[in-house]
């Protein structure tokens, strides 16, 4: 059976650990010049709706590194943007590739390319989630802290597509999550009611930021305006304001709290340049991450027996 990767849902907490501890042997390996190809001989397709940087050339250079190839190509470049049906593409693609890295607007067309497809399907963040994100933030903090054991983590910002990822996450792993979310930017209801019934971690959601990150070993945040969202960028400017990470909001956080931000970071708005650029950021290991990351993943999905 072939598996998907389109929500961290689709993992057990067994086999998220396994991936965390796995990119990082990879990492280990790769810096070491003894990495083995194990996706020699496959083809990855990635077809991307929106722009991208890290997840593109993180899960490219994954690819060639573990000794496969990749196909990259712009929704605009292919028949999906003259409408043609999700379930031909899927049926379509997956008898020339191995694997595909979608990024695209809808879960539900994510999800039903997904069901058509024989070749395992890989969330590259659409408006719902972004699980290889969340993934491969677990190895930073893994490095960082030792384990993610009782691990505390603030999310302070717009209740989007990352912090429903790190709900998941929270509720697979059992962590505790603090959310600090302007008031109309909360998080999806349905995200939550899933977490709450897993029964599993705890999911707080406060108003105030300082009070979210008094006692956390995580600061987290993202854009205020996710792609998609540009014309409200000026109205949630606004809202935002108070949910900025600067250093009054890090000074009232445990000393030994790391900053982190998935990137790409408005320095000003969601972030100041001080704390990006200070010594409890971690932003730049965490982007390194995801190749780490993107390489287990990939050589765990795509030598999947089918
Ligand atoms: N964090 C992240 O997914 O970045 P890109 O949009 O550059 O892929
Ligand atoms: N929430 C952001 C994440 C970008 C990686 C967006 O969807 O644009």
């Amino acid at each position: 059976m072939k598996r998907d990767l389109l929500t961290l849902r689709d993992l057990s907490p067994e086999e998220i650990l396994y991936l965390v501890s796995r990119a990082r042997e990879l990492k280990a390996a790769l810096a070491q010049g003894v990495l083995a190809p194990t996706c020699e001989g496959k083809i990855l397709g990635l077809i991307f709706v929106k722009p991208s940087t890290r997840t593109r050339v993180s899960f490219e250079t994954a690819m060639y590194r573990l000794g496969g190839r990749c196909l990259f190509m712009t929704a605009q470049d292919t028949q999906i943007s003259r409408q043609e049906p999700a379930a031909d593409t899927a049926r379509v693609l997956s008898r020339y590739l191995d694997g595909m890295v979608v990024r695209n607007f809808a879960q539900e067309e994510l999800e039903n390319l997904a069901k058509f497809s024989t070749i395992p399907v890989i969330n590259g963040l659409t408006d719902l989630f972004h699980p290889c994100q969340i993934l491969s933030d677990l190895v930073t903090i893994q490095e960082r802290r030792g384990s993610l054991e009782g691990l505390r983590v603030a999310w302070i910002g717009d209740g989007n597509n990352v912090a429903h990822s790190w709900i998941n996450a929270a509720a697979l792993l059992g962590f505790t999550l603090f959310l600090a979310c302007p008031p109309g930017y909360a998080p999806d209801p349905a995200v939550l009611e899933w977490a709450r019934a897993q029964n599993r971690g705890e999911i707080h959601r406060l108003e105030d930021p300082k009070e979210a990150v008094k006692s956390a070993d995580v600061l987290y945040t993202d854009v205020w305006a996710s792609m998609g969202r540009e014309e409200e960028a000026a109205v949630r400017r606004e809202a935002f304001r108070p949910y900025q990470i600067n250093e009054e909001l890090l000074g009232a956080a445990p000393s030994h709290a790391m900053v982190l931000h998935c990137l790409p970071a408005h320095r000003g708005e969601e972030i100041t340049d001080a704390v990006m650029e200070g010594p409890q950021s971690v932003v730049f290991d965490q982007a390194e991450n995801r190749l780490h990351l993107q390489m287990a993943l990939l050589e765990w999905l795509l030598n999947q027996v089918r």
